[in-house]
């Protein structure tokens, strides 16, 4: 396959766990797609805290302020105390508004067939902003725990921009605006509302049609052929795309793009799968799929759909499948399959 004539610069980062098995993966997968980056290697995460004393070094958002592009493994953050997730700050720091994340069946003969839905998550607002305190009352120092969330206007109008725009540019019929209105007046009715406003200007064009998030859940198990673009906020859309990864084989095979104005972070949905870290077992797919992503985004569609039509083929015509997809592929052999196919191709 013809390389492509220009690399592209781009910051690496291989994350915590299973992190480094995967994005080891896609730099072979990417390498017999004939696709360049020129990798600039930085370190973030629990790794980067044990070495440095910081998740997210300095240098490290300085590579990824000048190239404005990354891909990343998962990253890991202590649960409870400890320092703050560095996907988040990541996201805050770049101003990556829109989490992007499709689910695609390329796992043939599983529950669902034909799931080709694109969620939209609203990326820096919502109740992941992390305003949250403990309150003490007489000699417990946690006896409530507070949290606030918000939602601004302009960011619930941006983020329903952006996903009306894209919608269009991928010839998608409908949006689904998914909310909890009912109860969350104020926080997510802001964000339907405006929503629904921005839904206007594509009247004719692009469908809409509002889902309250607890119905949204039980529809997309009972029938996920009805959805096709979802546009939710942080919290359900962090909860709802683990969803639509289950209806196509589990998170293996999710990626995420978050996007801003002018940076982009591709990763996969999933986290550092510490219960499987260093087994060589871990399924690359998701941040292979992401890899893709990334490829769409610098302009390399076509290869992007090479890739994406590997992995298919591999998974379902070739059979070979990694152990959360029901296989006994360890991670090399899964990719070996991929690169096979590829240069094949
Ligand atoms: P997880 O996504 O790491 O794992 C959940 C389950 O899925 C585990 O049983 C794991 O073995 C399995 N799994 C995940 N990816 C897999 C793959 N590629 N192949 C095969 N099996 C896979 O979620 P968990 O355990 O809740 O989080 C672990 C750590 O990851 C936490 O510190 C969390 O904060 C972090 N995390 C990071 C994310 C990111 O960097 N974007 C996203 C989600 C979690």
């Amino acid at each position: 396959m013809q390389k492509m004539k220009r690399a592209v610069p781009a910051t690496l980062l291989r994350g915590d766990g299973i992190g480094p098995e995967i994005v080891e993966a896609s730099l072979d997968v990417l390498d017999a797609l004939g696709a360049r980056f020129e990798w600039d290697e930085q370190d973030a995460g629990v790794g980067a805290f044990q070495r440095t004393g910081d998740p997210l070094p300095h240098a490290t958002l300085e590579s990824i302020r000048k190239r404005r592009l990354a891909l990343k493994g998962p990253l890991a953050t202590p649960v409870g105390e400890g320092f703050r997730s560095v996907n988040v700050r990541l996201r805050e720091e770049f101003k990556l508004y829109a989490n992007l994340r499709p689910a695609y069946t390329y796992v043939h003969g599983g529950r669902f067939e034909n799931v080709d839905i694109i969620l939209v998550r609203e990326n820096t607002e919502g109740y992941y902003v992390g305003f949250e305190h403990y309150i003490p009352i007489g000699d417990d120092p946690r006896a409530v725990a507070e949290g606030t969330g918000f939602n601004t206007r302009e960011g619930c109008r941006r983020i329903a921009e952006w996903t009306f725009e894209y919608a269009v540019r991928q010839g998608r019929k409908k949006v689904t605006v998914v909310h909890k209105a009912n109860i969350l007046k104020v926080l997510t009715g802001l964000f339907l509302d405006t929503a629904m406003e921005v839904a206007k200007k594509y009247q004719g064009r692009i469908e809409v049609e509002d889902k309250i998030v607890d119905n949204c859940a039980m529809q997309l198990v009972l029938n996920p052929g009805q959805f096709d673009v979802i546009l939710t906020t942080n919290m359900f859309g962090d909860i709802l795309s683990d969803e639509i990864a289950g209806l196509i084989g589990g998170l293996g095979m999710a990626p995420g793009g978050n996007i801003g104005k002018d940076c982009a972070i591709f990763e996969a949905v999933h986290g550092s799968a510490p219960d499987i870290a260093g087994q060589g077992v871990a399924n690359p797919s998701a941040v292979l799929l992401a890899a893709a992503m990334m490829l769409d985004h610098v302009g390399e569609q076509p290869r992007a759909t090479l890739l994406r039509d590997a992995i298919e083929r591999v998974v379902s015509d070739d059979g070979v499948r990694t152990r959360d997809l029901g296989g006994t592929a360890g991670t090399r052999e899964y990719t070996d399959a991929i690169v096979r196919r590829l240069r094949a191709a």
